[in-house]
């Protein structure tokens, strides 16, 4: 069980600040981003389609002061060792280190024509590394706010989650969709967002308040750069080139109905006819989830993520033995609505869909249950949708 996140706070940015002060000496402003759960619509946001994820209240917070030569410089409080680049030497090749993140962020904001200054960075993660709840969009997202700050520069907020997509595909290696980056930088309390990813238009829908999002740590630690992630994508653009020879119109997944698959089945490998097919009903299941959330159908919504569950099960094949276990037991478990896996696959975190007076007794139950049947304790996060990004001010 975990304690409340928001209880810590306003510990988390003072002892921050009294760190950054003891390094540098100077006063910092401090930023933060969340990570996410994303309730349903799993692997279409590269796909020109619909996802749901709302922020969580664990952020990624960093504080940040200029400094008076060219130089960016960054320390954190989960690695020990530092990093630090002149600005004119911020590109090149990644070197697979935390900090690839920040320098990532920092060379592609330069590259898009932001002048920059030297600054320095002092960060804090409370966002579970590599628990597929958005670490790494959380890092950028918070690393860009700090510098253009200490830069006295402004971007529209969509550009800062573009260019932060951006420094994931050409620092981390991962061509991840703009799901993460999006809801770290747009979230709101309280709501999920239905975001549709081709035209960037969203719709904030109200989580109802008489359920929870509890999301159970699997503890298995996903790899998305290990390229399961991205052979995955691969799979999608190969479907979409072979219907293009019979559907011109389609430009991506999203322009694909099952009716159309199933159409040209016989046209696509049998692996690439699944990634499809988990594609196309995902983006269906994401428009009946939105629908069931606005007219209060938890029942509905939870039937959708068992399904989605499946589909990234069998057909996407991106979940793993405990994602499942998590899974099968959540349907065992006394007033939950759905459970499924979220975030990239292969580790990581499931989220549940539970009755509010329920979460308690299911957190205690999922626990033990998980414990017992994977040898591993599991960590359970009751949250409420968070809000996105900005400036802490205490
Ligand atoms: C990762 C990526 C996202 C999205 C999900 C799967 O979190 O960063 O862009 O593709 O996987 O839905």
């Amino acid at each position: 069980m975990m304690p409340s996140p928001v209880a810590s706070y306003e510990s988390i940015a003072d002892s921050l600040r009294q760190r950054f002060e003891r390094s540098y000496g100077t006063r910092p402003r401090i930023f933060r981003a969340p990570g996410r759960v994303n309730l349903i619509g799993e692997h279409t946001d590269y796909n020109d389609g619909f996802v749901m994820p709302a922020a969580i209240e664990f952020y990624t917070w960093v504080a940040a002061d200029r400094r008076g030569d060219p130089v960016l410089r960054v320390e954190s409080d989960q690695f020990s060792e530092a990093a630090e680049w002149p600005l004119d030497g911020l590109s090149g090749a990644p070197r697979k280190h935390w900090s690839d993140y920040v320098r990532g962020v920092a060379a592609v904001l330069q590259a898009a024509g932001c002048p920059l200054s030297g600054a320095n960075l002092v960060i804090h993660g409370q966002v579970p590394l590599g628990a597929g709840l958005s670490s790494s969009a959380a890092l950028e997202v918070s690393t860009a706010l700090a510098l253009l700050s200490v830069s006295n520069y402004q971007l529209p907020p969509l550009e800062l989650a573009k260019l932060c997509q951006r420094a994931e595909h050409e620092y981390a290696g991962t061509r991840c969709g703009i799901m993460d980056q999006f809801i770290a930088t747009f979230g709101r309390s309280g709501h999920a967002l239905m975001l549709d990813c081709r035209s960037l238009d969203y719709k904030l829908l109200p989580v109802p308040e008489e359920a929870r999002l509890v999301i159970c740590n699997s503890m298995v630690k996903h790899e998305l750069a290990a390229g399961q992630y991205n052979l995955r994508r691969a799979d999608c653009e190969a479907g979409v080139r072979l219907l293009q020879q019979h559907l011109p119109n389609v430009r991506a997944l999203r322009d694909v109905t099952l009716p159309d698959l199933e159409k040209h089945r016989d046209e696509l490998p049998e692996v690439v006819y699944r990634r499809c097919r988990h594609v196309v009903t995902e983006n269906q299941r994401v428009l009946e989830a939105a629908d069931a959330l606005q007219s209060g159908d938890l029942a509905r919504f939870g039937r959708l993520m068992y399904e989605s569950h499946r589909s990234l099960r069998d057909d996407y094949e991106v979940s793993c033995r405990e994602l499942d276990l998590l899974g099968e037991l959540a349907a065992t478990g006394e007033g939950v609505y759905g459970a499924r896996m979220t975030g990239g696959g292969f580790g990581g975190c499931t989220v549940n869909l539970v009755r509010a007076d329920a979460a308690d007794r299911f957190q205690r139950y999922i626990m033990e249950a998980y414990a017992k049947d994977a040898g591993k304790t599991p960590e359970v996060y009751v949250c409420s949708a968070a809000q996105g990004a900005g400036p802490w001010q205490s």
